[in-house]
């Protein structure tokens, strides 16, 4: 036996491993991962088989026939986890962009007919084929960020055909490279046109025609936009119960612009995320982490207020001493956050969230990770997990957050290969 991939000389090796782990990284574990200092990482046909430090590291199993990446003293950690993208869509919004900047709202222009509306028209128009090359280039960028594992919604289809055809892109997506997309099912993102001020009706008709259409375990989780002008509490609740019933995993948008209790809701039917929270309060956030025992993971999105000119951001910090887990995604999409860079999310949400590098760390990796179901996959380097791995130009933990907005990433790893 002789391992295929060796990273040595790790200066910082970031191994997102606790002792006694069995959940989300919660609380304080948020922050109390392993680093190993001059740490190594071992690999086997697409699996990482062994990590520790330089010292323990078994010279005989490093042979002639061994790929060696030499890490110089630099920071090595697990490939990062974007866990909320809706990667798949027509188009894009720069159009509103004035708009947005002479003072209009995300829901003013919405409600008139523009938003995610307008995404739903250039979508609608899109081949197949145009759908599958813009969604690939996307991924493209995301991978030169260090993204080795991306959720992708649908949600800019709203009708049986479209919705169903850009889960099969975002499938088809996942095939053609190597970054692995996990899809997710967002009909329920505004009712659709054809169902204007009737979103009851438009949740049945998904219910109905569309969820049995699809198969859980393609594509395991079904979302739901909890929002004035989207959907109220109490539907979304009907619509989850029926979605849950269905063998799906949940998840739900709410909490962004307005308080209205869709978090705390979804976290009661056991959601795996409540996602945004931007106006979740704290005492709410600690009843979830009670009542859930940290198992629902808040998906914060800092790049999201910022784009939208919003003076609130979720209150991250309160979150994590409440006990509830912290994950960090773009929400990349054409309306709310175009930008691809997590690690200008990451960045964000320490300075206007309040999260130590550590704890921001984990959330793009390891809780990120259990967020979308993939925490057996990917998130942590240890033995078992396929070896996702990126080798950074910064030589300490600390300076991750600090080059704000540049891309720090040298080397990127996915399952075994260099990318
Ligand atoms: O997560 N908030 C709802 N949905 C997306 C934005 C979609 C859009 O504006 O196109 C979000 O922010
Ligand atoms: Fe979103």
């Amino acid at each position: 036996m002789a391992y295929s991939l060796l990273i040595r000389n790790c200066g910082h090796l970031l191994t997102l491993t606790v002792s006694d782990a069995n959940g989300p990284l919660a609380g304080p574990a948020q922050s109390n991962w392993r680093i190993i200092p001059d740490g190594y990482v071992a690999c086997e046909q697409g699996q990482i088989v062994a990590v520790g430090p330089m010292p323990e590291l078994d010279q005989a199993l490093v042979t002639a026939a061994t790929e060696v990446i030499e890490a110089a003293g630099r920071v090595v950690l697990p490939g990062l986890v974007e866990c909320h993208t809706h990667l798949v869509f027509g188009g894009n919004r720069a159009h509103e962009f004035h708009r947005k900047l002479q003072g209009e709202t995300y829901l003013d222009i919405l409600a008139s007919g523009g938003g995610i509306l307008s995404t739903v028209r250039a979508t609608r128009a899109a081949t197949d084929e145009e759908l599958l090359q813009q969604a690939l280039r996307h991924l493209v960028d995301f991978r030169h960020y260090g993204v080795t594992t991306l959720e992708a919604k649908t949600g800019y289809g709203l009708d049986t055909d479209t919705e169903l055809r850009l889960l099969r892109v975002a499938q088809e997506a996942g095939r053609r490279q190597p970054v692995r997309v996990v899809p997710s099912f967002l009909g329920a993102h505004v009712p659709g046109p054809e169902f204007r001020g009737q979103p009851r009706e438009y949740l049945q008709m998904l219910v109905q025609d569309v969820l049995p259409r699809i198969s859980p375990t393609e594509v395991p989780f079904v979302d739901i936009f909890c929002e004035e002008g989207a959907f109220s509490v109490a539907d979304s609740r009907w619509y989850l119960e029926q979605a849950r019933e269905l063998g799906f995993r949940l998840k739900i948008h709410a909490e962004q612009l307005h308080d209205l209790g869709g978090c705390e809701m979804a976290a009661e039917l056991g959601a795996v995320s409540i996602d945004h929270a931007d106006y979740l309060a704290p005492a709410a956030a600690a009843r979830i982490a009670a009542r859930t025992n940290g198992r629902t993971v808040a998906v914060l999105l800092p790049l999201v207020p910022l784009f939208l000119r919003q003076e609130q951001y979720a209150p991250g910090r309160a979150f994590i001493d409440a006990g509830l887990p912290v994950a960090i995604s773009t929400d990349f999409n054409p309306g709310s956050c175009p930008s691809k860079n997590l690690w200008l999310a990451l960045q964000l949400a320490c300075l206007k969230m309040g999260l130590t590098p550590a704890e921001a760390v984990a959330a793009v990796t390891l809780n990120a990770a259990w967020s979308i179901g993939q925490e057996r996959e990917c998130g942590s380097l240890e033995p078992g997990k396929r070896a996702d791995l990126l080798v950074l130009d910064v030589p300490t933990l600390e300076e991750i957050p600090y080059w704000l907005g540049e891309n720090p990433v040298r080397e990127v790893i996915i399952g075994g290969q260099r990318i």
